[in-house]
């Protein structure tokens, strides 16, 4: 009998009775037909595998599908059996004896996928099985259901399997599902930013690892404008300099990455991603390089690490590499399309002639770093693009001019630049309504809302993350109970006193390969009796993408990365560490600095708008969850009395934050 095959994105998909009737050949000629390995061994793991289905399933209903495609993970599921209301991922070890940490996560996370960002599996009971062939022969055990549905893995050698099936189908109750349909449903997968960024360098497109769909803002209409933008420069022989703006973790960095993707190579309009911030370009050009050689070394292909480090900064590259290239000739730069991330974090005039004179000996430099960075691409005959990607709220470090440097270059030397703006710019947090009001009445400028993210992509289950922190900061409570209210049972926020509660409940939540880790702002520096020194220089790249076996990353939950090592990056879940820096008051805050061996007050205004926005940064780091720990104070320590910390607890327990 011919097999029911191409129902994408499964390479086979057969009611469970007509697999059980069909050849094991014609099986695997389907797999193969529809896009699977012809190599041998693959043949031989799928012949396996068939063998053990067939008999585990002999007396079960449903539907089967093998090599099931999760494009976020850019790989595909062994197996999967919708039956009944339930979905059982399948992971096959052909010949392993263990089980390994990371295969059992690995069936974890796809099942973790399915329940995310697999539309019909929403609602589902999912039941991982993680079968190790040649494993001892031991009972297959359940253990009871996460509150979204999904089960912890179970374990079991190949003849175990029928009995692994029947308990997970036991086990779980619900609507029936239509599996027909269930195959079809729309993906909307929300990759991390790494995993985005791996992608797009490994030549697939945006649209294939994220979501487009009409329920979020669209990244492609973003994208699209900017790539329009660069069109219509090009071809009119025009320079201009646009904003994009957006609330934290709204996809600034991956509209960024999407337009230097798209005009990689040599064509005339190669454009470059840069940022001043440090820590996300090691970070990200790290990723890219493992994986590149991860990638190489499977086809057989040895090219050294530090030749393919070199492609990659032809792609991002820190901002400060390109000044100095600028400093250094006299002509343009190779680029004509620039992309700066984080642009709010340029720096102002004071601190770029300072830095000028200290690290680089030329005194009695006068322009800021967007004025001169803007010189540099004007060195450009013709066209040229510069591409602002804006964070509100989100300058943490002294001389950080925010949007207004830039809009302020435009008005006051670069008149023929056209600023495409987007009308967002005017709220409060980009503190730019001077700068543009002047910038209207100079260069021309165009307004238009595509330029906005408006949405938080990163708490891909709570779009209103971003929202409810910026009115925890802007002291707005009723609004910030409402929003938490409304999406505090999909994105969990605690809060605690005790440290190692916070840590639990952080290794509670998080599952699979799922990232975690411990944050503290920059001034946090009486958390040292809870070994948090933030004075340790934590290195990002360790901390953000090495193994949960290296005590550096962020998984021993024992180093603390700060705001400027966590900036434009993210974790699955978090633990925000609150020191005596930032303290409530009834109606606001107090800023405070640690000197010396005591607390002073910090009245400057521009350092307090740092402090909050640090907080603004810490507070929007995860993507599924996080705990809040504000110590206990100490009544024998002036430095860490309990009311430097209890007004702030209060405060938060009022917005309705759960306690541990
Ligand atoms: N359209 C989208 N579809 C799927 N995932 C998305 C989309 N847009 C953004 N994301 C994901 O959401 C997260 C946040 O995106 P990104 O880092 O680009 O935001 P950002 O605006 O730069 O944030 P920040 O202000 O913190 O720098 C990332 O994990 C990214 O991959
Ligand atoms: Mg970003």
């Amino acid at each position: 009998m011919t097999p029911r095959v191409a129902v994408s994105p499964a390479y086979y998909g057969a009611s469970v009775s007509d697999f059980l009737t069909d050849s094991t050949e014609s099986i695997v000629g389907a797999l193969t037909m529809n896009g699977g390995s012809v190599e041998s061994l693959q043949r031989d793991a799928w012949v396996g595998q068939i063998a053990l289905l067939k008999t585990a399933l002999a007396s079960c209903s449903g539907t089967l599908f093998l090599e099931f495609d999760v494009p976020r993970i850019g790989s595909r599921i062994d197996a999967v059996l919708v039956c009944g209301p339930a979905v059982v991922v399948i992971e096959f070890k052909v010949g392993e004896r263990t089980f390994l940490t990371s295969d059992r996560n690995q069936v974890w996370d796809y099942a973790l996928d399915l329940k995310n960002f697999h539309q019909a599996s929403h609602l589902a009971p999912i039941v991982p099985i993680l079968i190790a062939t040649d494993a001892a022969d031991t009972v297959p055990h359940l253990i009871s259901a996460a509150d979204d549905g999904v089960f912890p893995p179970v374990m079991c050698n190949g003849s175990r399997l029928g009995e692994a099936v029947r308990l997970a189908l036991a086990q779980t109750s619900g609507d029936e599902i239509d599996a027909f349909a269930w195959s079809r449903a729309p993906y909307h997968p929300t990759p991390t930013i790494i995993e985005a960024a791996q992608a797009l360098y490994s030549r697939h497109t945006v649209d294939a690892i994220a979501r487009n769909d009409a329920d979020t803002q669209n990244l492609g209409v973003t994208s699209g404008r900017v790539e329009t933008i660069i069109d219509d420069a090009r071809r009119d022989g025009r320079k201009a300099i646009v904003f994009v703006t957006g609330v934290p973790g709204a996809g600034k960095t991956l509209v960024g990455l999407d337009v230097a993707t798209r005009r990689r190579g040599d064509t005339p309009t190669h454009a470059v991603f840069l940022s001043g911030n440090g820590p996300l370009v090691k970070v990200l050009s790290e990723a890219l390089a493992r994986d590149e050689v991860a990638r190489r070394r499977r086809q057989n292909d040895k090219t050294r690490k530090g030749v393919i480090e070199q492609s990659i900064k032809a792609f991002i590259q820190n901002v400060h590499h390109f000044r100095d290239a600028g400093l250094r000739d006299t002509g343009p730069p190779a680029d004509r399309v620039v992309i700066f991330d984080e642009a709010q974090r340029a720096w102002n005039r004071e601190m770029t002639s300072d830095f000028m004179r200290r690290k680089k000996g030329r005194a009695g430099f006068t322009q800021s770093e967007p004025e001169f960075l803007l010189s540099y691409l004007d060195r450009h005959e013709e066209w040229a693009v510069v591409v602002c990607l804006v964070g509100g709220g989100q300058e943490i470090n002294r001389g950080e001019a925010g949007i207004s440097a830039w809009l302020d270059a435009v008005s006051s030397t670069f008149t023929n630049w056209t600023a495409y703006i987007s009308p967002n710019l005017t709220d409060s947090e980009y503190d730019a309504g001077h700068a543009l009001q002047t910038l209207g009445s100079k260069a021309s400028v165009v307004t238009d809302t595509s330029l906005h993210l408006s949405v938080s992509m990163r708490s891909f289950r709570a779009e209103h993350v971003s929202r409810f922190v910026k009115a925890l900061l802007d002291r707005e409570q009723a609004e910030a109970s409402a929003l938490l209210g409304q999406f505090s049972p999909r994105y969990p926020i605690a809060l605690t006193r005790d440290l190692a509660k916070a840590k639990a409940w952080i290794h509670s939540r998080a599952r699979g390969s799922e990232r975690y880790g411990l944050v503290a702002s920059s001034g946090a520096q009486r958390l040292k009796p809870h070994a948090v020194d933030v004075r340790v220089q934590t290195n990002p790249v360790h901390w953000f993408l090495n193994d949960r076996d290296d005590t550096r990353s962020s998984f021993y939950l024992e180093d603390a990365a700060t705001e400027f090592q966590v900036q434009g990056l993210e974790l699955d879940w978090v633990c925000v560490t609150w020191d005596a820096d930032l303290r409530s008051t009834p109606h606001d805050w107090t800023c405070h600095s640690f000197v010396g061996s005591k607390w002073q007050n910090v009245k400057a205004v521009e350092r307090r708008q740092y402090l909050r926005n640090a907080y603004r940064v810490l507070l929007t780091r995860a993507r599924q969850g996080m705990v809040i720990f504000v110590p206990p104070g100490d009544f024998g320590d002036a430095t860490r009395r309990p009311e430097f910390y209890d007004s702030t607890f209060r405060y938060l327990r009022g917005l309705g934050i759960p306690t541990l």
